[in-house]
């Protein structure tokens, strides 16, 4: 299409719109993968409009039949998803705006798209937290070092390692989880924000569009965006915790400590240096965790001195919103990848866990179970260490299983995956 058309608003104002004014207030480029919800959400208002004899059902039926099939044009001009709607909608677009303003329509179409939003990810968490049980069922029983400060503590399982990272993620989950519900309530009937004089049916316009409730108060329903401070916090902490697994990926796969080795189709080159392999998925998980975290600050922050109820600054909820979103889809299904094809170097991984010192805790407690004080026992081994000796009892193997036995630990393996699979 060429030409910007008028916006839905002209009747007010004289002559056109600048068009560094339209350009820097427009949101179409960020809001229209917004249509496929608000084409859903039009429809019902508009059937809802005609059950109250606000317009004609056959009027309405024609208009659902349009919205049905109506698709934005790779270069529209409009002011945003929802005027480019309604002028598609052409000789049928008059009627279906009744008792509706742009700020709970756009609500309605952003909750439907954060519901969804969630449960994909949901999804994505689940695939990744498979993925590290899958890998901790077959090889958890591998030792390697535990780690405090960055040093060398106590040799632990490779699946105790593992499931860690999987209850973070399941906490994750769950907090997903709950964003849904926060969005699970149908903004559309709060109009600007004080409703309409038109007998509408808010009531009805929820339950058509599967939504748990519809608004309580339309001032909050058009301001509320506490779903989406909620979606970027779950997801920048979700990012958090991907950024540790990438972290380890990064150090895990170095030289340095050469515990496991990334499949090739996980990891990538150097421009300059042959020999290279670099981890770059991972370090690009992390490098974003930061810019999550930077979102978040962002929407509180445009939030924090808004009067009620609607003002434009709200539309900046959008792009942090769906940035957030998929970097979080493309963080978890990047690192789903590296993990399912890991390939683990046991015998690196019990040469540094089996390094004589990291049993040493293990050591004094066998010495309290001789009746001797801990920190008498702490004392003795701390002293032949001290003195450069290293021990070969009890092994790494032996200090792991003294405190989490097989048993216990495939016992932990199945808790977790019950954990996964009740997100
Ligand atoms: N694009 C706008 C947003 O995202 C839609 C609502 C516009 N409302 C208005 N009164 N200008 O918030």
């Amino acid at each position: 299409m060429t030409g910007n058309p008028a916006p839905l608003w002209a009747g007010r104002l004289s002559g056109g719109l600048d068009p560094a004014i339209l350009d820097f207030t427009a949101s179409l480029a960020v809001d229209r993968r917004l249509l496929p919800y608000d084409l859903r959400a039009s429809a019902v208002h508009v059937r809802m409009l005609a059950r109250q004899g606000l317009i004609d059902p056959a009027e309405a039926d024609a208009i659902v039949a349009a919205l049905a099939s109506v698709e934005v044009e790779p270069d529209a001009h409009d002011e945003d998803v929802h005027s480019a709607i309604e002028r598609l909608l052409g000789e049928l677009g008059p009627r279906v705006h009744a008792g509706r303003s742009r700020n709970d329509q756009v609500q309605t179409a952003m909750r439907l798209w954060a519901k969804q939003a969630c449960g994909d990810l949901v999804e994505g968490v689940r695939g990744l937290a498979t993925a590290l049980l899958d890998r901790a069922d077959a090889e958890g029983d591998a030792v390697l070092p535990g780690y405090t400060h960055g040093q060398r503590a106590q040799p632990v399982w490779l699946g105790q390692h593992l499931a860690a990272h999987v209850w973070a993620l399941t906490r994750d989950g769950r907090r997903l989880s709950q964003v849904r519900e926060a969005a699970d309530v149908c903004p559309l009937g709060a109009g600007a924000l004080a409703g309409s004089s038109l007998p509408l049916d808010p009531e009805w316009v929820a339950a058509e569009l599967g939504f748990a409730r519809s608004f309580a108060n339309s001032l909050d329903a058009v301001s509320d965006r506490d779903y989406l401070t909620g979606l970027c916090y779950a997801a920048a902490l979700a990012m958090v915790h991907l950024s540790r697994i990438g972290e380890e990926l990064v150090l895990w796969t170095s030289a340095e400590y050469g515990f496991a080795e990334l499949d090739d189709s996980a990891a990538t080159g150097s421009s300059m240096m042959p020999q290279k392999k670099n981890p770059d998925a991972a370090e690009l998980v992390r490098g974003k965790a930061g810019t999550a975290i930077g979102r978040l600050t962002g929407l509180l922050s445009t939030l924090k001195g808004l009067p009620l109820a609607y003002n434009r600054d709200l539309q900046e909820d959008k792009r942090a919103s769906f940035d957030q979103v998929d970097d979080l889809a493309g963080s978890l299904a990047a690192l789903t990848v590296c993990v399912r094809g890991l390939r683990f170097d046991r015998e690196r991984m019990a040469a540094a866990a089996g390094d004589g010192r990291t049993v040493a805790t293990d050591l004094a407690e066998q010495l309290v179970r001789e009746g001797v004080p801990f920190r008498e026992a702490h004392a003795r081994v701390a002293g032949r260490v001290a003195a450069g000796e290293r021990f070969a009892e009890p092994t790494a193997e032996q200090a792991a299983a003294g405190r989490l036995a097989p048993d216990d630990l495939r016992a932990q393996l199945a808790e977790a995956r019950a954990a996964v699979a009740a997100l």
